[in-house]
């Protein structure tokens, strides 16, 4: 059977991922540091959950101990974003947090589960955003650390040019999921609504999931560089309808 990896698998695009992959055939391992709700989710999906913070060395190094010798699909997605300031008034300390997960996480499982990735010719998706298409106001650590991600998929496509492993990044707009722009506002619920307010359909968690499981079930010799997914009431990142 074939396996893949997803961490943020606790909620949102990752837990949706994680049972899009189960339904197309994989035993998915679901990372994320919330016990309490990976591990319902892998019961469900006959999965496995593993409890690991990706900023933290040691909770990696598990991760990679259960995965083994052979991993066929990481999906890099744990992360987020924290405050919506100008520059001038940034809390650096925020700035800090998307770094550690969005960047420093995702280069430190993608460093740990490489050996195995390779093992098993398989495929990283990396989940950035169209944030990492360029900066708007209040976004510069959100949109600087996805950036950094994205350059991680480039530089990594290169290397690995002439290996089988192949590196993908799917880059989603506004999806509303339940903590995403919670998280951002500190547990503003009224804050993190009004993101979504007036939009018909904004893209949900499912919405993504299913490229994802797209994208990694392309036969080997197919790979989908980037993939932006935007629901259709955003024409462009400030190009949003409202009714
Ligand atoms: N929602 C959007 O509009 C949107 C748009 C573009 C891109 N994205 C990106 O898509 C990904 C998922 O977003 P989402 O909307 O599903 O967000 P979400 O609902 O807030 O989920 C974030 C996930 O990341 C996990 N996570 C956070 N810090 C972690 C850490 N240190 N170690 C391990 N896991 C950690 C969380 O799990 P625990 O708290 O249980 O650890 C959770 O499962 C993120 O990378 C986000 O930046 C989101």
């Amino acid at each position: 059977m074939k396996t893949a990896v997803v961490t943020g698998a606790s909620i949102g695009i990752g837990a949706a991922t994680a049972r899009h992959l189960a339904q197309a055939g994989y035993k998915v391992i679901c990372a994320a540091r919330r016990p309490e709700r990976i591990q319902p989710l892998a019961d469900e999906i006959g999965g496995i959950a593993v409890e690991c913070d990706v900023t933290k060395l040691e909770d990696v190094a598990r991760l990679a101990e259960v995965v083994g010798g052979s991993l066929d699909v990481l999906v890099n997605n744990a992360g987020g974003a924290r405050g919506l300031e100008p520059v001038v008034d940034a809390d650096l300390g925020r700035w800090e947090w998307m770094y550690r997960v969005n960047v420093l996480g995702t280069a430190r499982v993608t460093q740990a589960l490489f050996p195995a990735l390779e093992a098993a010719k398989g495929i990283v998706v990396f989940v950035t955003s169209t944030a990492a298409d360029g900066g708007y106001e209040g976004g510069a650590g959100y949109c600087g650390a996805k950036a950094a991600e994205r350059s991680m998929v480039e530089s990594m496509r290169l290397e690995l040019f002439d290996t089988d492993v192949r590196i993908t990044e799917i880059c989603p707009g506004m999806v509303a999921t339940e903590e995403f722009s919670l998280r951002r506002f500190d547990g503003d619920q009224s804050r993190a609504d009004q993101v979504y307010a007036g939009i018909e359909a904004p893209l949900s968690a499912e919405d993504v999931a299913e490229v994802i499981t797209f994208m990694a079930t392309r036969p080997p010799h197919v790979n989908l560089d980037r993939v932006t997914v935007r629901p259709r009431a955003q024409a462009a990142q400030h190009k949003v309808f409202r009714a």
